[in-house]
């Protein structure tokens, strides 16, 4: 029997299913002090995800998330990647998170949706046309996992044909913020792909002529907002951030939003026959199987919440995963309605909400609609039952069999 007081991310049945468990924390122990990360605040009820996510007292400055769990000796040899890190614009906060934010988010207005979606459907179409003749595959190897690779690569600015290369050293740093413990042996390999990264991306910064506009990174080396402009070492950085942010979850909602369309079938024939509901099916797949189970803020000072005391430097972990199915907020919660348009906070909430929001809805629908359009008799295998991530940070699948 689980004991919600023992709240643990290495139970591996909460990796599966973190559902019923998030339902019996929720209603016993909604803010909970929890080993993880060395000993973190983890909240577990939408008004508190959401309230937490925009309070001033919390701060988004995670750079050192990596290494606080290793020995203080051990710590020393990350000192030039902690730096590194705090680069990017997600651990800034206030002032200047808003200058870097405005700045990225100006980037981002300059790919149209229909030029995302021409990327997209580009891919997509030729992915679906490399299955010609087989009648299995893994949704998440063959599709969800290069798809949103070969996307970025190309939005950035590389030749799509190096997605595997980034996409590799994208998920050696994503595995330093989604893993409940680590040792210094993975800090180093994040590292060594950072380092690998930011050589890559240098070099293709120099290699463009002029740098255009319409590519994530000739973008960032050239926008000034409110007189800010990032250096080119900046820029880069900025890249490797999006890349460490924006692949591993496109994947799993990619990967997530099969299996629920899968356990309820009635959506499914629901979005063949109004294709309009694609873009509100999104949203909810976000709701009902979060790809980011939980986001992190850490205390800039101390404070009381809820009758717990808060000490200034802990970790704090809204689990938004939870939140979203939170009966106060969304009735019927472990239903997936595709018409519900639920106001989620898988993407977070507030100055650090998602950049990738715009890219990911278009992504998504145009994915899956592709998908089922081209093979309307494609059958999801779930058995055996499907693998998921050893680790609940990112929640998803290893891999999905479909018959197509
Ligand atoms: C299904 C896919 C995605 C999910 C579920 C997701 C989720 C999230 C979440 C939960 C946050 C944290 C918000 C907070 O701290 O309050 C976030 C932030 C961020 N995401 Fe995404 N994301 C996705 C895709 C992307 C993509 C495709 C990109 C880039 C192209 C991206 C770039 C970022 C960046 C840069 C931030 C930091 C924003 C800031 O602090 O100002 N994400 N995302």
């Amino acid at each position: 029997m689980f004991d919600p007081h023992s709240f643990s991310l290495s139970n591996p049945d909460l990796v599966v299913d973190p559902y019923p468990f998030y339902e019996q924390i929720r209603e016993c122990d909604p803010v909970h002090h929890s080993q993880m990360y060395g000993g973190s605040w983890v909240l577990f009820s939408y008004e508190d995800a959401a309230a937490l996510l925009c309070d001033p007292r919390l701060t988004n400055d995670r750079a050192t998330l990596p290494v606080m769990a290793l020995p203080e000796d051990e710590r020393a040899e990350f000192t030039d990647f902690v730096a590194f890190l705090h680069d990017w614009t997600a651990f800034f906060e206030g002032g200047h998170h808003l200058l870097r934010r405005k700045n990225m988010d100006q980037v981002f207005r300059q790919l149209t949706p229909a030029l995302i979606t021409e990327v997209v459907q580009d891919a997509v179409d030729r992915l679906i046309d490399g299955w010609e003749g087989r009648t299995s595959v893994d949704l998440v190897e063959e599709f969800a996992r290069p798809l949103p690779a070969m996307v970025l690569t190309s939005l950035m600015g590389a030749p799509e044909s190096d997605h595997e290369k980034l996409d590799h050293w994208a998920d050696d740093i994503a595995y330093l913020f989604g893993a409940s413990s680590l040792t210094a042996g993975d800090v180093r390999r994040g590292w060594a792909s950072a380092e690998a990264f930011m050589a890559y991306l240098t070099d293709l910064a120099r290699k463009m002529a002029r740098h255009p506009e319409s590519t994530l990174l000739g973008g960032l080396l050239t926008q000034t907002t409110s007189g800010f402009t990032f250096t080119e070492a900046e820029a880069c950085a900025q890249c490797v951030l999006l890349m460490f942010a924006g692949l591993e979850p496109s994947r799993h909602l990619i990967g997530n939003a099969m299996l629920a369309l899968h356990r309820f079938p009635d959506q499914r024939r629901l979005l063949a026959e109004n294709p309009r509901l694609w873009p509100a099916a999104v949203e909810e797949f976000q709701r009902f199987d979060a790809p980011v189970q939980y986001i992190g803020r850490m205390a800039a000072e101390s404070f009381s919440y809820r009758g717990h005391d808060i000490e200034k430097g802990q970790v704090v972990l809204p689990f938004v995963g939870s939140a979203n199915r939170d009966p106060k907020q969304f009735p019927d919660p472990d239903v997936l309605d595709v018409r519900r348009r639920p106001k989620h906070l898988a993407m977070g909430e507030g100055v650090h909400r998602c950049i990738g929001a715009g890219l990911v809805r278009i992504q998504t629908a145009v994915a899956l609609r592709t998908l089922l359009t081209r093979r309307p008799d494609l059958e999801v295998r779930t058995d055996p039952e499907p693998e998921w991530n050893s680790y609940v940070g990112f929640h998803g699948l290893k891999s999905l069999t479909i018959a197509a």
